[in-house]
């Protein structure tokens, strides 16, 4: 069902003439309510790279979720082991000596995977949990290490690091911030492509100030950018020659997205801390991670430290969660999926690069791995383009700059690829039509 408005809805139809639905109780995320509180869109099922919404409607999920379905829909084999699990032991915290099984594997398995040399693995609900983790480690660490004033983050303009109480205070999605106050103090922003603006702030506020520096290797909810030539290991320089902790989120291009197992590994970085979620269980269930550096975990290991991380969530460690992370990393390895993401790279670039010569289109974005983005010049326009989209059988996610997200499970097809370019042309053309 498209979009409704108080106008009417996106296909143009009068606001009377629009099927509603009864109000809904469900508050949904960065919606705006009134538009969608009797027009939601329920999907009930889902296979491979198709979902399908209560209506009837086969939908392909050109942003697999919300960038996270890496294997596809309907795997039956992690279903199973997360009922496997839950019928042994659904979980038991990881507080203090406690633990389970397949959190201890995961930790080792995801430890092994990250090009983090001799990692530690601290778990966490999603990416947002990771985000503040992240944080509040970066901080302690400085503190224990002798120097208690080393508490800036930095992030870039456009960056995402979800929306708990750090992600908003660090967002560079300004719509995000805008209305909280300061929540975290201590934070700065730079501009996204430019590591000598990161030099600047370094040299003005002082490494001395400054803790960690987050940086998605591909901006993702910020519009899809992939890094400008260099900029990834200039920062990743800029952090170690000035003592500043340097923070990977992956929790968008971990476990395959970018065509390598980790964006880091792609790029050549050493993250201090690397957060990942989303892929690590293809959603099958919440669970996100920091991949922590020796460096940063070696304070508070040390056989006669004293010191405590004091930090922990309920679900650190769920087993049910870690036992889908593993049937998914077993999918994922089995079927060889991210050399498919390689393969499928340029597949998807050809594809999209010629919806950039579109009188709507400003730019595209795409060249690494299963990711591009659809700028618009206008973003009164995307709404329309989006629920064309929908009605032609593609699912079109808006970005905040006026961005169109794709971002499909790795199971897609080349067909179902150009599908996709050719049902947003083809929304294009018809909004372009008026
Ligand atoms: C780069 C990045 N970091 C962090 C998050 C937050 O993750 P979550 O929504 O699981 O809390 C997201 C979510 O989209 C993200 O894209």
């Amino acid at each position: 069902m498209p979009a409704v408005t108080a106008r009417g809805d996106d296909t143009g139809r009068p606001s009377d003439q629009v099927p509603k639905q009864r109000e809904t109780t469900l508050w949904h995320s960065q919606a705006h309510m009134p538009t969608v509180k009797r027009a939601e869109r329920v999907i009930v099922r889902g296979e491979g790279a198709w979902v399908f919404t209560e209506d009837g409607q086969r939908l392909l999920d050109a942003p697999a979720t919300l960038w996270h379905c890496n294997v596809g829909h309907g795997r039956v084999e992690i279903a199973d082991a997360v009922a496997a699990q839950m019928r042994t032991l659904e979980t038991y915290t990881t507080f203090q000596e406690y633990a389970n099984r397949p959190a201890i594997e995961l930790a080792e398995r995801v430890a092994d995977l990250a090009p983090v040399a001799n990692a530690k693995v601290f778990f966490t609900s999603g990416g947002s949990d990771a985000v503040d983790l992240a944080g509040k480690l970066a901080r302690r660490y400085w503190d224990v290490q002798g120097f208690p004033d080393k508490r800036v983050i930095v992030t870039r303009s456009n960056g995402y690091h979800g929306l708990h109480a750090l992600g908003t205070s660090i967002a560079g999605i300004e719509p995000n911030r805008l209305g909280y106050g300061t929540l975290v103090a201590e934070t700065e922003r730079v501009a996204m492509h430019d590591a000598g603006v990161l030099e600047a702030l370094v040299r003005e506020r002082g490494a001395d100030q400054i803790a960690a520096f987050y940086c998605e290797p591909i901006i993702g909810t910020g519009g899809v950018y992939p890094p400008a030539p260099g900029y990834l290991e200039a920062v990743q320089r800029i952090c170690r020659e000035s003592e500043i902790l340097f923070v990977v989120d992956e929790v968008i291009t971990g476990f395959g997205r970018t065509g390598a197992m980790f964006a880091s590994d792609r790029f050549g970085l050493e993250p201090d801390i690397m957060l990942v979620a989303k892929g690590i269980t293809s959603g099958y269930m919440p669970l996100g991670a920091a991949v922590i550096a020796e460096r940063v975990w070696e304070p508070f290991w040390a056989d006669g430290s004293d010191l405590i991380f004091r930090h922990g969530i309920t679900y650190a460690g769920h087993a049910s969660a870690c036992a889908a992370a593993m049937a998914n990393i077993d999918v994922l390895e089995r079927e060889q999926l991210v050399d498919r993401v390689k393969s499928l790279e340029p597949v998807l670039d050809a594809a999209f690069r010629p919806l950039e010569s579109h009188p709507l289109v400003r730019e595209v974005r795409s060249g690494v791995g299963l990711l591009a983005g659809v700028e618009l010049h206008e973003l009164e326009l995307l709404p329309r383009v989006c629920a064309r989209c929908v009605e032609n059988g593609v699912i079109a996610r808006m970005l905040s700059n006026a961005t169109i997200q794709v971002s499909p499970p790795f199971v897609v097809e080349p067909a179902e690829i150009e599908q996709i370019a050719a049902v947003i042309g083809e929304a294009l053309d018809w909004v372009a039509a008026g």
